[in-house]
């Protein structure tokens, strides 16, 4: 008999986008819900006693309940070299590049310190209820293979890149155009399609790549059309002007980009901020993401994301949600979605739960083309699932007495939530164990 688990509790599991905060139609819910788990996937999803008669008699059971059964979360833009930077004191991104971030990178040249630094990684993420990232390594190969080893061992669904850069970094942090291509060729042949890892194409961003690296990464994404690429876009403005400097001949930072190939479908642009009309047309055009990296942008002080209003152009922009660590200031995906939602309440703008909860499970595994693998709880998913508890703290709790509604308890969640709520992540239907290496 294969071995299943009936995991029981309050499910919650996205269907579409939510149109308006009141869109009961764009989500399951179930009071008293369960999900079998059979072979890493759900086999069964529903009402408690349905699914409990589709369960084998030797089925080991778990009761979750009063708590919040959702999907995996989803970060879609990470730095794993960068969980030391994290809480950096600077004036505003190049300075923090510059001062801490390119210098902490460098020890990543060291194998040794590259696979400790990815056990941390892996257990801070499963603590904190995020199952899949997409993640920048370092410019060494020996970061990446760190990196996905580590995703072989856990088990999770992680997409991960070798950076590529070959200029105005320290020397200890630059390839060349042919490195960085042979580089990422191997990464790709050793770990894409292993496990569960996926490998993307990452050119950190037009500032730390010659046109000739840039063309390097135009030739691996036209050889490997399926790969998800990222890179950075239109994050602060001294950045942006210098990139145009770098590049006279674009028409605007979005420009560079697509004159390589790189605007395209699972092509993931960080930050995307300062967007000209033309640009967000580019990007619409395409199928481009723009992440949106609340807790970083407000961090660095690089600006203020339109969210909703680049979702609700004639050419809507796809968006995704992510923590940008070590920009970001917090690995949690709810306080994540609590400075986005802070940031719209600043544009004159609202973000309801529903669309935040949509955005950090759902809409980040339709900005990845991975809807069918991660982001909900449907039959056939992978089983990757967060227990979430909305009275996790005393204030919580005290909070929790007053709420009559699932908006309530998800925007409770969302505003004082964070890994003291997540009661238990599993990732392909194992419950995690933290390693805690040291
Ligand atoms: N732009 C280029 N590299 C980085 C990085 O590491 N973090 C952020 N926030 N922006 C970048
Ligand atoms: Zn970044």
């Amino acid at each position: 008999m294969t071995p299943e688990t009936l995991i029981r509790g309050r499910l919650l599991s996205f269907r579409r986008a939510p149109q308006h905060a009141g869109d009961s139609e764009s989500y399951l819910y179930e009071e008293d819900g369960a999900l079998l788990v059979r072979n890493g996937k759900i086999a069964a999803v529903g009402v408690y006693a349905d699914v409990k008669a589709k369960a084998g008699a030797e089925a080991e059971e778990v009761d979750h309940r009063p708590h919040l059964i959702l999907p995996g979360l989803i970060d879609c833009h990470v730095h794993f070299p960068q969980m030391q930077v994290i809480a950096s004191y600077a004036a505003n991104l190049l300075e923090w590049l510059d001062t801490y971030t390119f210098p902490e990178e460098c020890r990543f040249v060291e194998t040794a310190h590259a696979e400790r630094i990815a056990t941390q990684f892996f257990d801070e993420f499963l603590r904190q209820g995020t199952t899949t990232a997409v993640a920048y390594c370092s410019v060494h190969k020996a970061s990446a293979d760190a990196f996905f080893a580590e995703s072989l061992r856990r088990g999770t669904l992680m997409i991960g890149g070798k950076v590529m850069m070959d200029r105005n970094a320290p020397q200890g942090l630059l390839d060349t155009p042919q490195l960085g291509y042979d580089e990422t060729r191997a990464v790709i042949e050793q770990w894409h399609g292993k496990g569960r890892n996926h490998v993307a194409i990452t050119p950190r961003f037009a500032i730390t790549s010659t046109p000739e690296q840039m063309a390097m990464t135009q030739k691996l994404a036209e050889e490997f059309p399926d790969l998800h690429i990222q890179t950075h876009l239109s994050e602060n403005h001294d950045e942006i002007r210098y990139t145009c400097e770098l590049y006279p001949d674009a028409t605007d930072y979005t420009d560079i980009y697509a004159r390589y190939g790189l605007l395209r479908k699972k092509a993931l642009f960080g930050h995307a901020i300062h967007l000209s009309e033309r640009e967000a047309d580019a990007m619409a055009e395409s199928g481009a993401v723009a992440v949106h990296c609340p807790t970083s942008n407000l961090f660095l002080g690089s600006g203020l994301f339109p969210l909703k209003a680049i979702q609700r152009r004639e050419k809507p922009v796809t968006v995704a949600v992510a923590t940008d660590i070590g920009g970001g200031s917090s690995y949690s995906m709810f306080k994540t979605m609590d400075e986005a939602y802070k940031i719209q309440q600043l544009l004159g703008e609202r973000l309801n739960p529903l669309e935040s909860f949509y955005h950090m499970t759902l809409g980040n595994a339709v900005a990845l083309d991975l809807a069918d693998r991660i982001g909900t709880l449907d039959e056939g998913s992978d089983a990757d699932i967060v227990v979430m508890n909305a009275a996790a703290t005393p204030a919580m709790r005290l909070r929790m007495e007053t709420v009559t509604s699932l908006s309530e308890e998800l925007f409770l969640l969302q505003t004082l939530g964070d890994d003291r709520s997540v009661v238990e992540t599993y990732v392909a239907g194992k419950a995690s164990k933290p390693q805690f290496g040291l």
